[in-house]
């Protein structure tokens, strides 16, 4: 186990073997046209919600209530797929700028999520979180911030599926983050600089690089979401809003993703992997 938690100031020198194991489930199979392979991290930037529920005549909030139960649908599907990391944009640090009524509404499905935990630990399902409450400068309630930490301690011991709700997350703010705290290892022990130890001062530093980043409701844009992890991610965009996102879409992604280019090692550190292809060359 790292000294990881979601209250507080993170220091994370080394991955213990929990972390390993959980970076072995995520490692992505060799994938290709025609295999059964399936990508080690996926992330959902779950979009639509509003449009959905105005196409149906329904209320915003409809949409975002049909939302997390697609959430948790899609969860299952991930773990069943034998997926290793799932990691989905629940709130982002932009979303406090919506009105405060759906702000409050999104707030309180993020309270039902979390009431699905105990599901998800009869599933070895690991739930981690990502965003300001990891560094302790969050303002969500206190309450939601106690059910999210319960949630990840509850579940800390799982080795299945890792399921990570980026809430309250803004990328540019975890780069910053990961910044500060690297500069002051390096001040105070001398820890080097580069992009491995960086990585390891990220919100989630056992997090695997994306291999498949899904966004629903045909927006291309990354939204200021995991832009480090994301790096050589194929992006795959649905029309389909995200309350209709289920099983067969994931399947869908990740059928496309089996045939998609391949990029270069995503997060392998460029120093070293320029290193290790001299020596092979
Ligand atoms: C996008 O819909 C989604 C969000 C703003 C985030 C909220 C996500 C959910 C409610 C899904 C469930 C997840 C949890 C953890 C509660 P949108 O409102 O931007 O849709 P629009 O672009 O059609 O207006």
């Amino acid at each position: 186990m790292s000294d990881h938690t979601v209250a507080g100031n993170v220091r994370v020198p080394e991955q213990a073997a929990p972390e390993r194991r959980a970076l072995e489930r995520g490692a992505p199979e060799p994938g290709g046209p025609g295999t059964h392979a399936v990508p080690g991290h996926v992330a959902v930037i779950m979009d639509g919600n509003g449009r959905w529920a105005e196409s149906k005549g329904l209320p915003r909030t409809e949409g975002h209530r049909q939302g997390e139960a697609t959430l948790a649908e899609v969860v299952r599907a991930a773990d069943d797929l034998g997926i290793g990391w799932f990691t989905a944009y629940g709130f982002s640090t932009e979303n406090w700028s919506r009105p405060k009524l759906e702000v409050d509404f999104i707030l309180s499905l993020h309270k039902n999520i979390f009431d699905r935990r105990l599901e998800m630990h009869r599933n070895n399902v690991r739930i981690r979180c990502i965003g300001r409450p990891v560094a302790g400068t969050s303002r969500l309630p206190r309450r939601i911030l106690r059910e999210m930490q319960e949630s990840v301690e509850l579940t800390k011991g799982n080795t299945g599926l890792n399921f990570t709700l980026a809430f309250d997350y803004g990328s540019r703010e975890e780069l910053v983050y990961a910044a500060r705290n690297l500069l002051e290892a390096h001040v105070s022990e001398g820890a080097v600089i580069d992009e491995r130890s960086f990585a390891r001062f990220l919100y989630e530093p056992a997090m695997p690089p994306v291999d498949l980043l899904v966004r629903t409701s045909g927006e291309q844009r990354l939204s200021n979401f995991l832009l480090w992890q994301s790096v050589g991610a194929p992006f795959y965009v649905t029309s389909t809003y995200w309350p209709d996102f289920g099983r067969a879409e994931l399947a869908a992604a990740v059928d496309w993703w089996r045939g998609a280019p391949q990029d270069d090692p995503a997060g392998e550190p460029v120093a070293e992997e320029i290193a290790r292809r001299a020596t092979n060359a």
